[in-house]
């Protein structure tokens, strides 16, 4: 199969890639990204020089860029994690959120219809459970829960699932759609909770926790997500929805709590010197309290289920960025020093 995949030097996408291209080389994978801020080319050394991998830069707002880039490779299946993905992001500036969401979203779908006759392909839309807002104390997210997004992001991910959803009705696309719960592992932006708490852990810098830290997510270690995508491409249904979870809700300050006994423990530092970092800062506007997923029916349907928990995983996750400081240097450019004064800087 020839396979086109979105924003693969992101997060998810490089760690979807890099798990996937060296397992399965009798299909070719083309990773399409524009490189923004959020893209490390680095992530990718693992796969880059193998046969069954190719990258082409493009920026999904260039409606003619794309288009060359799909005669070029005639993709069969398209997997599209290309995003703005941060949701404070999205709240200092919306528009880049929109452009590429939504806008870049609609060229993709747009560029498969040019492609493939009707009934040919398959696009595979990467979403989050942001889409359905908040939950109170109790409840989950299954696939039929109503739409309700609070942020600029999480409206711009909302749009872009129903455009994917429409293109399966009006135009007989087929598409597939998972809504995931939170991502943490190797690879993720240092703009993220995790991944930035454990830097400022490694410097010894202030822990910014919004509000009273009592916000709850469902934390799914990456490669397991990865596998969830990949499982519902090879057996899943057209227009069918899969919502992916950890079953591994925790409140924001416990989370950050566990981050400092791990560094402790692999650093030998003191543990209350870490746990004295913590500092409450002005909470997130339209902050959502509480997600949490049911993710029975991709149990059910295709025998997915998480590898790992909370605790092997965030170890993991320590280890990787306390062995790999040069990947982090080549994340903490000028950029990204002026988005921390920007978000922390008078919170
Ligand atoms: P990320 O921000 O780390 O990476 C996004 C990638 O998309 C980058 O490589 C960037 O260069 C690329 N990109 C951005 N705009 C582009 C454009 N206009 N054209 C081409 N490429 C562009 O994001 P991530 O955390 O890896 O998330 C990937 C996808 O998964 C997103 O669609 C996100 O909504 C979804 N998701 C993320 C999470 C999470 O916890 N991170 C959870 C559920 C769903
Ligand atoms: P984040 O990693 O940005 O993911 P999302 O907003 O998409 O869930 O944030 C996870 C949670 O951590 C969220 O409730 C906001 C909170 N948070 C902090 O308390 N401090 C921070 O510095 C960041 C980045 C997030």
């Amino acid at each position: 199969m020839r396979i086109l995949v979105t924003g693969g030097a992101g997060f998810i996408g490089a760690n979807f890639l890099n798990l996937l291209v060296p397992r399965h080389r009798e299909h070719q994978f083309v990773n399409l990204d524009a490189l923004t801020y959020a893209a490390n080319p680095r992530s990718l050394d693992p796969v880059a020089s193998l046969p069954n991998y190719a990258f082409e830069r493009a920026d999904l707002c260039d409606f003619s860029g794309l288009r060359a880039v799909f005669a070029r490779h005639q993709p069969e299946v398209v997997v599209h994690f290309a995003a703005e993905s941060h949701v404070d992001r999205s709240i200092a500036g919306p528009r880049a959120f929109v452009r590429t969401n939504v806008e870049g979203t609609f060229n993709l779908l747009e560029a498969c219809r040019e492609l493939w006759t009707p009934g040919q392909g398959l696009f595979h839309h990467v979403s989050t459970d942001e889409v359905f807002g908040s939950l109170g104390a109790t409840g989950r997210f299954d696939e039929e829960t109503r739409y309700d997004p609070s942020s600029p992001y999480s409206a711009s991910k909302a749009a872009s699932d129903h455009l994917v959803r429409a293109w399966h009705r009006t135009f007989g696309l087929p598409v597939r759609v998972s809504n995931c719960s939170n991502n943490y592992g190797p690879l993720q932006f240092p703009e993220k909770l995790i991944p930035l708490m454990i830097l400022n852990l490694l410097e010894r810098k202030p822990l910014p926790v919004y509000g009273q830290g009592l916000n709850v997510r469902d934390w799914l270690y990456v490669e397991d997500h990865c596998e969830a995508i990949w499982a519902i491409i090879g057996a899943g249904q057209n227009g069918r929805t899969y919502n992916i979870g950890g079953r591994s809700e925790q409140r924001n300050i416990d989370v950050v709590k566990q981050l400092c006994h791990l560094v402790a423990e692999e650093t030998g530092t003191p543990e209350a010197e870490l746990l004295g970092l913590i500092c409450y800062v002005s909470d997130r506007p339209g902050h959502d309290l509480r997600y949490a997923i049911d993710s029975s029916r991709i149990e059910a349907e295709l025998a997915w289920k998480p590898r790992e928990s909370f605790a092997s995983g965030l170890r993991k996750t320590v280890r990787w960025y306390l062995a790999n400081r040069a990947w982090i240097d080549s994340v903490r450019t000028g950029e990204y020093r002026r988005w921390i004064e920007q978000n922390y800087g008078s919170r």
